[in-house]
């Protein structure tokens, strides 16, 4: 009695991103202060905002969501702060969210007023659950108000020639409505905005719940970018959140399947289980050799940021920035990374057993890379007082002496470090007596 259905609203047979590479970075989105700081037990003051901000602009971010203006005061105020004490740079664009009501529109171009330059972002919910229950709306209705909201945007950015603008268009909870209804809608928004190449619209399309595996999800996204229209008039872009635990893999398989931008937060902030997290894709291209255009050569100073903000800790197994990603306690792996480290040339393409991306590209050193509890052997106790200590044990002082460690080890159940190690060793050896 299990109450709940598959959702799989299209399969494509003749799908083309399996095959796919991703080869080239996309265009990139922060949300981490609109749907991020959303999500915040604590929100964002102006300070951390402004911290916030001034990080995703320093690894690169060209564009960036920067609040919700008309639904709260502190990020109205945030907008105007960017805006009248210039803290925008030249190539960077930023965005913000409004419904589609016409004083929510009108204060939101009031919040950009000086800016130049700026995309404003209207959504609304065009799921069935949303039509039926919610908002009580049939589909003609979902339409119009997509369009008449649209048009409003047009001629209030038309009557405002001093900023460049830009135009977003999200309908939300696309993951859970039926395709047909989606193009149906999108194409409505696309002709209402007059989307030409000059003059592209930014269409969105959510994972605002993940409900489905991601190659559902790609599939999704590969039919529009196949059936919509104007698409050379249109960004398409996805916005995948992680209710399955699947937002990396969903975001991958979408920009592999059609999509041309991806927006999401730094460490998987967000609603729920969080936005997709934009280190993992920007780092797992790197990691296939494609520049990711995002630097994050200094990860601990980006994480240290993100932790401030946010108030919330980054997990140690966090791929690429959590303590433990680049250890190894067990003494097999330490083994293979010790030969493949004595093995290892200069310039040579990274290709180092246990470990996917060498800790130095983000500003890690190699000091974590193999620490000693009760799994290590020998090789890691030895490395520990070679490297550290300068002290080359004899194959047969290293078994004596790590049984002697693994002792401790077993007695106490803690991780022993180097200068554990050689304390050890001065005491058993009556070194430095
Ligand atoms: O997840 C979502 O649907 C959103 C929209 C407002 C784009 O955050
Ligand atoms: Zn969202």
């Amino acid at each position: 009695n299990l109450k709940y259905r598959a959702f799989a609203p299209v399969a494509l047979r003749d799908r083309t991103w399996p095959d796919a590479q991703l080869t080239s970075a996309p265009i990139w989105l922060s949300t981490d202060l609109r749907d991020g700081n959303q999500a915040l037990i604590e929100p964002m003051d102006a300070e951390r905002k402004l911290r916030m901000f001034e990080m995703l602009v320093k690894i690169g971010f060209k564009e960036i969501e920067v609040g919700f203006p008309s639904a709260s005061q502190t990020d109205f105020d945030f907008v105007r702060l960017l805006i009248e004490r210039d803290l925008i740079p030249e190539d960077v664009t930023i965005q913000v969210l409004t419904q589609a009501r016409q004083p929510l529109i009108a204060r939101t171009f009031e919040a950009l007023v000086g800016a130049r330059r700026a995309i404003v972002h209207l959504y609304n919910a065009c799921a069935p659950v949303m039509r039926k229950v919610v908002l009580g709306l049939d589909e003609e209705q979902i339409v119009e108000l997509a369009v008449t909201h649209t048009r409003m945007i047009r001629d209030m950015a038309d009557a405002r020639p001093g900023t460049e603008w830009g135009f977003e268009y999200s309908p939300e909870m696309f993951s859970g409505t039926e395709l047909a209804f989606s193009k149906r809608v999108v194409d409505a928004v696309t002709a209402a905005w007059g989307a030409t190449p000059e003059r592209k619209v930014i269409i969105n399309l959510p994972a605002t719940v993940e409900h489905s595996t991601p190659n559902i999800f790609a599939d999704m996204i590969e039919w529009m970018h196949r059936h919509i229209e104007r698409r050379d008039g249109v960004v398409l872009s996805v916005h995948p959140h992680n209710d399955r635990g699947t937002g990396t893999a969903a975001g991958e398989f979408a920009l592999m399947a059609g999509a041309d931008r991806i927006e999401g937060c730094l460490f998987g902030s967000g609603e729920r289980t969080g936005n997709v997290d934009l280190v993992n894709i920007a780092l797992n291209l790197y990691t296939q050799g494609v520049s990711p255009q995002l630097d994050f050569s200094d990860i601990d100073e980006v994480r240290r940021c993100a932790e401030h903000c946010t108030q919330l800790p980054v997990h140690p197994r966090h791929p690429y920035a959590g303590d433990l990603v680049y250890t190894s306690f067990s003494g097999s792996h330490q083994d293979a990374i010790k030969k493949a480290f004595a093995a290892r040339k200069a310039d040579e393409i990274w290709n180092m057993p246990y470990l996917p991306i060498d800790p130095k590209d983000l500003g890690r050193s190699y000091d974590a890379v193999i620490r000693v509890n009760s799994q290590s052997g020998k090789g890691g106790i030895a490395y520990l007082l070679e490297t550290e200590y300068g002290v080359e044990l004899p194959r047969r002082l290293q078994i004596e002496f790590s049984q002697v460690v693994q002792q401790v080890m077993d007695d106490s159940g803690k991780e022993q470090s180097a200068a554990d190690i050689w304390a050890i060793f001065a005491r058993e050896y009556g070194v430095g007596d």
